[in-house]
């Protein structure tokens, strides 16, 4: 049997193992509406440029968008037959119009189309993501703004170091999720550039208009170099990478939220609507949402490194390994999307923070400690003096099994003259926040204003 879809050069068919091996179809039939998009746009600049008439454009248009129509009514199911949705469409394109359909692909190739494709989907994609981003920051400010005189202790190395406004932990996820938001605006700018018009790799001789398909499909501009056009994947690497970053954020967010639910922790109470059971102990309720957001933070960053190593080995131009961009761009998507949707709604409804149990964690350590030795250092005393001073007491109140709050004016006062009695005020954890008004701290005052600065954010 002769080989149905290339040119007569060919004399038997694939193997059919072969056929289900180079096929996309499975996959990049998600590309379709924008294949038809980047078609039509094509057949109306054929026209335009004279290179088919008027009419015959007009007829592309047309049957173009009646396989939009059929798509989008289940009709258009195209199988390992057609390839992939650049010949499915082709095919059902000739079948509808008539042998007009096969001028379609007149000064044109598969690889500056699908690249057109991509980038026409990457750019959708982009635009939703980030829209998930600012519903996952509201999400954030609004549960920040509920929170500002709530106080948690603050780690490093996940040792108790100052206590915060709850609001200002809270806001710290909100900052990065702002950088992915402008990230992602950024990596927009150069998905946006039409590689239409590149050809197979060369350019083509006939008098196509590069700009007039650009701007039919809103790309800001059009690659200056016809190889670079049809075998750059950059952006889709780029687009990668920002998302890795997003699920960092979103996985350190969801490995907090893990052990704050912990009854180590006790910080927060898990919902019903987003956690689920055991099926043997009963008594459990587990945090499966930010677990699996966790998760799937390592494939995201597998899609990253496969398209880096997918690149990395490639001559100019266009080589088939570049088909393999498209399950890697679409699972990320998939991904980013679905953890951004499930974090958002984890913060609307699927966890409490515990005030009480949260006051009594900062009111029970030495993370005021510090607070301490600024007090005498604002009285002079140089602060690495102060420094092992405080360092000395808390030695010797954790042997007492006491706190500093516990101790007597006469015991401060013996350790050093300066102390008096505002000191007790001066070391109550919400006057150790409060206290930290310096520019981005997490004094109450600073936390309003940065409040104050991120609503702006949401609605500019
Ligand atoms: N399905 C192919 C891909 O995804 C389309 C381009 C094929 N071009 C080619 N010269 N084989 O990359």
């Amino acid at each position: 049997p002769s080989n149905s879809t290339w040119s007569q050069r060919f004399e038997s068919a694939l193997h059919p193992t072969i056929a289900h091996f180079n096929a996309s179809i499975d996959f990049d039939i998600a590309l379709l509406e924008h294949d038809l998009t980047g078609s039509q746009a094509h057949a109306q600049m054929l026209g335009k440029t004279g290179i088919i008439s008027a009419a015959e454009s007009e007829q592309l248009v047309q049957g173009l968008e009646t396989i939009r129509t059929e798509y989008r009514q289940g009709q258009f199911q195209p199988g390992v037959e057609a390839e992939d949705v650049h010949f499915a469409v082709e095919r059902r394109l000739t079948e509808l119009v008539g042998d007009v359909g096969k001028k379609l692909h007149t000064a044109r190739s598969r690889n500056d189309q699908v690249g057109t494709d991509v980038r026409l989907y990457l750019r959708d994609q982009i635009e939703q993501i980030r829209q998930h981003i600012r519903a996952f920051q509201q999400a954030l400010l609004t549960l920040a703004e509920a929170h500002v005189e709530t106080l948690i202790p603050g780690y490093t190395h996940l040792q108790r170091a100052q206590p915060l406004s709850l609001a200002h932990h809270l806001l710290a996820y909100f900052e990065m999720a702002q950088r992915d938001w402008e990230r992602l605006g950024d990596v927009a700018r150069r998905v946006n550039i039409s590689p239409l018009g590149c050809g197979a790799l060369a350019g083509t001789p006939f008098p196509i208009d590069r700009q007039f398909t650009a701007e039919k499909l809103g790309f800001a501009s059009v690659y200056g170099n016809s190889l670079d056009g049809v075998s750059d994947r950059d952006f889709a690497i780029e687009f990668a990478s920002a998302a890795s970053l997003i699920m960092v954020h979103l996985s350190r967010l969801a490995e907090e939220v893990i052990f704050w639910a912990s009854e180590e922790f006790r910080f927060v109470t898990l919902g019903d609507s987003c956690s689920t059971g055991s099926s043997i102990m009963p008594q459990k309720k587990n945090p499966d949402v930010p677990e699996l957001v966790r998760g799937k933070t390592g494939r995201v960053f597998g899609h990253l490194q496969g398209l880096l190593v997918m690149m990395k080995g490639l001559p100019l131009a266009y080589n088939k390994d570049l088909q393999e961009d498209k399950e890697a761009l679409f699972d990320t998507v998939r991904t980013v999307t679905g953890c951004l949707e499930a974090m958002t709604i984890l913060l609307q409804e699927g966890l409490t923070f515990r005030p009480q149990r949260l006051t009594a964690a900062v009111s029970e350590d030495f993370s005021n400690a510090t607070d301490v030795a600024d007090y005498l250092a604002a009285k002079g005393v140089p602060f690495r003096e102060a420094y092992n001073l405080v360092g000395k007491v808390v030695k010797t109140s954790l042997a007492a099994n006491k706190l500093l709050k516990d101790l007597t004016l006469d015991e401060w006062q013996t350790l050093h003259p300066g102390f008096e009695a505002d000191i007790y005020a001066a070391i109550a954890p919400a006057q150790v926040v409060a206290a930290r008004n310096s520019e981005g701290g997490t004094g109450f005052d600073q936390v309003r204003l940065a409040l104050k600065r991120s609503r702006q954010r949401l609605e500019s």
